[in-house]
């Protein structure tokens, strides 16, 4: 993402003043950092012990986080690998590592921060045995450069999980589909790699990794604060408006349309976030 204005003529910043460099998490999509990773984290809270299961976060282990953002999944392996393991969590934007940092102090488990970039992580060959990045991948320029140093620190044997969403899979229930469809594909497509999820298996094989597997997890957003909350999807239909992206008869109608849902039932929209994993070698 840049931070100059689309073709579509949306600014990249939607106004908000995020300039969309990636590790820019003072705000997402217009979302205050912290509140926005908070909410989210408890919206995906099967999709982040489905992660924690698949990497055998288990006493004695040492595992990473990449892209860690406010330390969520660390303090939460860190509480499970126990004294005799532990939890590193790295992320490019200093004020998520601060955030992390604060959150961690006095809880006594073994969780250590720094901050780093993916591309360059601060670690030997083979120091983990296991690594997680979730919702990251999604907004680097480069996906593989990324990988590659994900799998590098794993030691043979160990796991490597990346989680992403697959942004073109957005589903929310509204009668005027040709409207739904240019908001969702403009408003997903300020995102780096809105695709990114159904690429994941192919970026690990190509790094290497065995045993490849990928598995969808549905994410259900029951109420438009839901949708609001974890993807901006009002702001998405009045910013369309605003910048002309949809003419203002048929953003009032789409408007409408949520709030008639929302009273006759409950507006829903749901997505999918690509869990895929592999094995290091060895
Ligand atoms: C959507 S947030 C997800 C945070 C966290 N994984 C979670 O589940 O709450 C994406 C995170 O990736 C970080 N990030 C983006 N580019 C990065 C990079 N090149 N290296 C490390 N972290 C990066 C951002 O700073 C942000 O904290």
């Amino acid at each position: 993402m840049t931070s100059e204005t689309t073709d579509r003529g949306r600014a990249a910043d939607g106004g908000s003043g995020w300039k969309g460099e990636p590790g820019d998490t003072s705000t997402l999509l217009g979302r205050p950092a912290v509140g926005y990773l908070d909410a989210a984290a408890d919206t995906l809270g099967t999709v982040k012990r489905e992660i924690l299961r698949r990497l055998g976060a288990e006493p004695g282990r040492r595992l990473l986080d990449v892209g860690c953002g406010n330390g969520t999944d660390v303090l939460e392996i860190a509480g499970r690998v126990g004294p005799s393991g532990e939890a590193v969590g790295v992320d490019v934007n200093e004020r998520a590592i601060e955030e992390a940092q604060a959150r961690s102090t006095g809880t006594g488990v073994p969780a250590s921060f720094l901050t780093a970039s993916a591309y360059a992580l601060p670690f030997p060959d083979g120091h983990f045995d296991g690594v997680r990045s979730e919702r990251m991948v999604q907004h680097l320029a480069d996906p593989a450069g990324a990988i590659a140093e994900l799998v590098r620190v794993t030691k043979p044997g160990g796991r490597v999980l990346v989680a992403d969403p697959d942004h073109g899979m957005w589903a929310p229930d509204l009668d005027d589909r040709d409207a739904t469809r240019t908001v969702l594909t403009w408003w997903f497509d300020n995102i780096r790699n809105p695709w990114i999820g159904r690429r994941l298996s192919g970026l690990l094989r190509a790094a290497g990794l065995l045993e490849v597997q990928v598995k969808p997890m549905p994410v259900v957003l029951d109420g438009i604060a839901a949708a609001d909350g974890l993807t901006g999807f009002s702001d998405a239909v009045r910013r369309a408006g605003e910048v002309g992206v949809l003419p203002p008869d048929r953003v009032r109608a789409l408007t409408d349309n949520i709030a008639e849902r929302e009273a006759d039932g409950g507006f829903l929209m749901y997505g999918v976030i690509i869990l895929a994993e592999g094995r290091k070698e060895g």
